[in-house]
């Protein structure tokens, strides 16, 4: 999730660019740059780390004459770890060219292009759409023609913005899967990632649409989708910067929510092929040998990553058939684990900076493989480990995980995948029927987003709670904690997770009218009929029960229970992601009802990176 901003005008582009992406400092970056056009020459200037490294480049640079057309970058790095040489823009002869996204097939056209004569600086993907589109633009076609003929050949998620030395009149732009807006007034256009980084020059935006290429400047926007010229209408945006860094949303929270839909894309992207049936975990040095000499696997994390762990372990064991064990870091760390060169230990964390986790990886780092699912490039923990499955969620503001998390979710599917695959436990058909429901995963969750009327609804009737009970079994029993964690962290209502089968070893004893009992309950799963009955246990002695399920409008559901919320149906092992989606919905809205600060309540931070 990079910021881009590209600018045309009659005024100071570079300062123009640096102020926009200045706007887009949420979306989080480890490197930054910026290419503008002087004298029908290209000059870039690039740096790592936070913005103002690259404005004390800039200034170090002295006087310069002002300029009027650039483009700027904040990258959050996918592929290419963090440096001043893989920071965009990216320069292929008389192109420069910023994107965000992931190119899936940048490998065949690095190829292609370095037998074509291409030298290429970087380990990033997006240099090769530089060259690609350089490569076109010297075979003499136009501008839009070269840009059409390079976005023939990508294949993945992109909002490409892109400089032609020989058109020094224009940017051009493509869109797919990641978002790109468009400013105008007669005298000047701005090209954004997001519409903060627009609203200082128009209120007046063209939102992109995936399948469009555009050629823009000043009072003249060319759009075409699919080969067709199209005309996109200006929406006006009302938003404040502030709630524009929202998206529109009213936290970041809910934004993030929302992101899920497009991030739980980007997670899987690139890492199946779907025609083949197939996963590709490319990134790892643990090879299909290693893995057949594993004999045991520990997941370690905290918090909501230590949720993820209990449901990896579910796709572990499953999949795989690999012994699993799940260990909070605070835990392991002051232990003295017995692990050996066949023992892999997983490492779960968003930030990457997680002390605990740290210092968990720093006691068995020496003993055991490692390995690590992170979100953030470049974090201590991705320099502590040996391999690292990257989460692809973007910056995750608000301090409660939730893209991350379901993102997580993935990722431990993936891996699941893979190692039963490296082992054969997963034979070909097995294994295509095994990735062929995540494609529908960001379809059910859309779906999922869609009851949040109702789950407000269901908010209002018991945010005054002061107790709730949130139970699950099998797969779903971490989905409950995760549920119980999310509520209780950001509304301060004290709420329990636990598993289903349990409640009659003690908890059924705090059920009362007073006490909402939150049911997450997936219907092909064997354990629904004995959850049912659980419900009815924790009914009959007064207790309000919410079901979240897919099952479907059921009937004694219907009549048990106070509120059913009817979730799209997903096959078992990805269930967990698409019934999390309700539970962060029915947090989200407790908190804000209750007047708590959702993206930052107390006592809490976003990394906790003290023990
Ligand atoms: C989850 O909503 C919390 N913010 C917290 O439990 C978090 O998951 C935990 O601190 C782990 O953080 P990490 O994933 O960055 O390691």
């Amino acid at each position: 999730m990079c910021g881009i901003v590209g600018y045309i005008g009659p005024k100071d582009a570079l300062d123009l660019i640096v102020a926009g992406l200045e706007r887009l400092e949420y979306r989080g970056y480890d490197s930054s740059g910026i290419a503008v056009l002087q004298d029908g020459r290209i000059q870039v200037t690039r740096a790592v780390g936070k913005l103002a490294e690259l404005k004390k480049t800039l200034a170090e640079q002295g006087p310069r004459t002002p300029t009027h057309i650039g483009i700027g970058h904040t990258r959050w790095a996918t592929h290419g770890r963090p440096s001043e040489i893989n920071a965009h823009p990216h320069t292929a002869g008389r192109v420069s060219l910023i994107h965000n996204g992931i190119i899936e097939n940048y490998i065949p056209l690095r190829e292609k292009l370095s037998k074509a004569g291409s030298i290429f600086k970087s380990e990033t993907d997006t240099e090769i759409a530089a060259h690609l589109l350089n490569y076109h633009l010297e075979k003499g076609h136009s501008p839009i023609d070269a840009l059409r003929q390079t976005c023939a050949e990508i294949r993945g998620s992109y909002a490409f913005v892109a400089l032609d030395a020989d058109h020094p009149d224009r940017l051009l732009i493509a869109k797919n899967s990641t978002p790109i807006v468009v400013g105008m007034t007669k005298t000047e256009l701005i090209v954004a990632s997001d519409i903060p980084a627009v609203l200082p020059i128009t209120r007046d935006v063209l939102i992109l649409e995936d399948g469009d290429l555009a050629e823009v400047a000043p009072g003249r926007i060319y759009v075409e989708h699919n080969g067709k010229p199209v005309e996109r209408k200006p929406q006006h945006i009302s938003w404040d910067a502030v709630t524009a860094q929202k998206g529109g949303f009213k936290h970041f929270m809910l934004k993030e929510i929302h992101d899920q839909v497009q991030m739980l894309a980007e997670v899987f992207r690139g890492r199946i092929e779907l025609e083949k049936g197939d996963v590709d975990l490319g990134e790892l040095t643990l090879k299909p040998d290693d893995v057949r000499k594993l004999n045991r696997i520990v997941l370690v994390a905290c918090g909501s990553a230590w949720h993820a762990a209990l449901v990896t372990k579910f796709y572990i064991e499953h999949l795989a058939g690999i012994p699993c064990e799940v260990d909070y870091a605070s835990e392991l760390r002051y232990r003295t684990p017995v692990f050996d060169r066949n023992t892999l230990v997983v490492a779960i964390s968003q930030s990457g900076e997680t002390a605990d986790t740290l210092g968990a990886i720093e006691l068995v780092r020496n003993e055991a493989r490692t390995l690590a699912f992170c979100n953030v490039l470049g974090s201590s923990l991705t320099r502590k480990v040996q391999d690292v499955i990257f989460t692809q969620a973007g910056p995750e503001i608000s301090v409660a995980s939730t893209k991350a998390f379901t993102t997580q979710l993935v990722v431990g599917y993936l891996f699941a995948l893979y190692l039963g695959k490296c082992r054969g436990k997963l034979a070909h058909q097995q294994l295509a029927g095994l990735v062929e429901p995540l494609v529908h995963l960001p379809t059910a969750v859309d779906e999922a987003l869609k009851l949040n009327n109702k789950i407000e609804e269901v908010a209002k009737q018991f945010s005054q709670a002061r107790d709730f009970l949130f139970l699950g079994r099998g797969i779903c029993y971490p989905i409950a904690l995760e549920g119980a964690l999310k509520l209780k962290e950001i509304s301060y209502i004290h709420a329990e997770g636990y598993p289903a089968g349990e409640m009659k070893h003690g908890p059924i004893a705090l059920i009362s009218d007073e006490m909402p009992v939150v049911v997450i309950m997936h219907k092909s799963d064997l354990l629904f009929e004995k959850t049912l009955s659980n419900v009815r246990e924790a009914e009959s002695r007064g207790g309000k029960i919410i079901a979240i399920t897919d099952a479907g409008d059921h009937p004694e559901l219907r009549k048990i229970c106070k509120a059913v919320i009817e979730m799209p149906h997903v096959s078992e092992l990805l269930s967990p992601i698409v019934l999390t989606i309700p539970l962060q919905l029915l947090a989200y809205h407790v908190a804000v009802l209750n007047g708590t600060d959702v993206d930052l309540p107390r006592n809490l931070a976003k990394s906790v990176t003290v023990e």
